[in-house]
């Protein structure tokens, strides 16, 4: 009996061991998915981010005109101009809320 629960106990940590690295850290994940547009540094000065005219995040101007949530939302769901066509897509699918919420945290540090 002590023995099962041993065993038991063993697996649960290892299927939490897995699910978590699923997950990749937010640095990584800014890396891979956003950095492209908005910069490594956040400040949007690559080919993609001045095309698209995105805002400079290390502005805490720029950081103020938008909540966590709308950020979430943004991240989640995409960003359209205000004819509907899509400016950034929504990452739901390929992003957990969690990864998410990590990547807002992530562009707040940004700010100066
Ligand atoms: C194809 C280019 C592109 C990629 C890739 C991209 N974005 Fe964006 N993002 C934009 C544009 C364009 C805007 C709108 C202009 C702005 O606010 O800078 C925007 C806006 C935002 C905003 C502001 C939302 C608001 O409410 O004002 C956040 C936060 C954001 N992006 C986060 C991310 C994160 C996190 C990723 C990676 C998972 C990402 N972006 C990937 C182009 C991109």
């Amino acid at each position: 009996m002590k023995h099962d629960l041993k065993t038991l106990l063993f697996g649960a940590l290892a299927t939490l061991g897995a699910a978590l690295a699923l997950a990749a850290p937010a640095a990584e994940n800014w890396e891979n998915h956003c950095a492209k547009c908005h910069g490594a540094d956040g400040k949007g000065q690559t080919k993609a981010g001045r095309k698209l005219q995105v805002k400079d995040y290390t502005s805490a101007a720029e950081q103020a005109k938008f909540t966590d949530a709308d950020a979430i939302r943004a991240t989640a769901e995409g960003v359209k101009d205000p004819a509907g066509k899509e400016r950034m897509k929504g990452f739901k699918d390929e992003l957990s809320p969690k990864e998410i919420e990590e990547l807002v945290a992530h562009v707040r540090k940004f700010k100066s």
